[in-house]
């Protein structure tokens, strides 16, 4: 799979940060029922690693993967825990090497027209926007759409219920990323049934 099939698996990709490892595989589960199948465990707490590993063999509809890779260390180790796939808030010179070496989908983070086309340089034309709130948003993605057409966005930062419609309609973005299909009180409460109904809503 490439990173362009990747997107085209789901059009909502949560952002998840597992806080509480027991809450891991009954929340992927709960996504997965609302009709999401791409998964983002961002390695910003102490249990992401084990959540990509226990998800990956217990919950095989889901396709997941690491986000928050900043270094090639953490590119190996999320490889090692079964990751599908590394997102990365931005892109360097060694976590390009990594992404070449590993052969996963990789979504390099870009904010602006020169990163993107650093990114595309590196060999990656499906990219995330972020912040994409903070840094322009659609506004942002129309502009970029003139110059830089073949470059597809997964954008996310800042995006909800309210505006992911908006992002989706663009010709240059296929799937929207956040964390608001995962709140964090209601994962706390294990409220899964409302989590797989705003993941029903999102994929509607
Ligand atoms: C990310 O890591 O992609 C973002 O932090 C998600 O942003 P959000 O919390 O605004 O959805």
């Amino acid at each position: 799979m490439n990173a362009l099939e990747l997107l085209e698996q789901s059009q909502v990709m949560p952002v998840m940060v597992i806080q509480d490892i027991t809450t891991a595989v009954d929340l992927a589960r709960a996504l997965i029922q609302g009709g999401v199948r791409t998964l983002e465990i961002t390695l910003r707490s102490e249990h992401a690693l084990d959540a990509i590993r226990l998800i990956s063999q217990e919950v095989p509809d889901a396709l997941v993967g690491a986000g928050t890779v900043r270094t090639p260390a953490q590119f190996e180790a999320a490889i090692e825990a079964g990751a599908a796939f590394c997102v990365s808030p931005g892109l360097t010179p060694s976590l390009a090497r990594s992404a070449h070496q590993f052969k996963v989908p990789f979504l390099p983070g870009i904010a602006t027209a020169s990163e993107s086309m650093f990114a595309a340089d590196q060999g990656f034309s499906v990219q995330k926007l972020f912040p994409a709130e903070a840094v322009g948003g659609v506004g942002l993605l129309k502009a970029l759409y003139g110059p830089l057409p073949e470059i597809v966005f997964c954008p996310t930062g800042g995006i909800n219920a309210a505006n992911a419609r908006q992002y989706l309609a663009l010709p240059n973005v296929k799937c929207v990323g956040g964390s608001w299909l995962t709140p964090e009180a209601a994962v706390a409460e294990r409220s899964w049934d409302a989590i797989t109904a705003l993941a029903r809503e999102a994929c509607a």
